[in-house]
């Protein structure tokens, strides 16, 4: 099972970065082969525009893994731009695939916030989406590190059920 983590956040302090850093941490514990496509290193164009090298090799990776886990920070009740960017232009065969989300937030109202994406991927492309979410906020965090036990926990149970899930859909 080979596993694409997308960070889509372009903020250099971004959180959701970290969520994705320690799910990456988690798969390669438990031995799934698992890469983090950092969006802050791609030349993100809107769709319209030729794709930039670093665009199509992002498409690449993600139309040749078996499942995707999506890192995002809520914008406005919503996903971000960087996010939307990404999947106008890097989803190409992803049909059918099984994906989860990890997202940060400025507070916890905003947590149906990720059914959007839900919607976008479900609607568009047919994928599955594991109903536990990653979802943290400000207080989870302190000094660029995730700070909440139990916060790391929850993650834990993500990533194990995203491994047993995903094994299931991929057999
Ligand atoms: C333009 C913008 C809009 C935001 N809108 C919301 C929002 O609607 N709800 C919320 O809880 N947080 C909101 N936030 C806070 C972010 O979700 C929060 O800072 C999160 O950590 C961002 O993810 P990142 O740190 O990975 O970039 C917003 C932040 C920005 C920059």
């Amino acid at each position: 099972m080979k596993t694409i983590i997308i960070s889509s956040s372009l903020s250099n302090k971004s959180k959701s970065f970290l969520l994705c850093q320690k799910v990456h941490e988690e798969l390669q514990k438990k031995k799934i082969e698992s890469e983090i496509i950092d969006s802050r290193n791609i030349e993100l164009k809107p769709c319209h525009l030729p794709k930039s090298v670093s665009m199509l090799e992002a498409t690449s990776k993600i139309k040749n893994a078996d499942n995707i886990i999506i890192g995002m920070g809520i914008h406005n009740y919503s996903i971000s731009d960087s996010l939307k960017i990404i999947l106008d232009t890097c989803f190409e065969d992803v049909e059918g695939k099984f994906f989860g989300i990890v997202c940060s937030a400025g507070g916890e109202k905003s947590y149906l916030a990720t059914m959007h994406l839900n919607q976008m991927c479900m609607n568009q492309w047919k994928m599955i989406q594991l109903p536990r979410i990653v979802f943290a906020t400000g207080k989870d965090f302190d000094k660029n590190k995730i700070i909440s036990k139990d916060l790391i926990k929850w993650i834990e149970l993500f990533t194990s059920e995203f491994i047993d899930i995903g094994e299931k859909l991929k057999n």
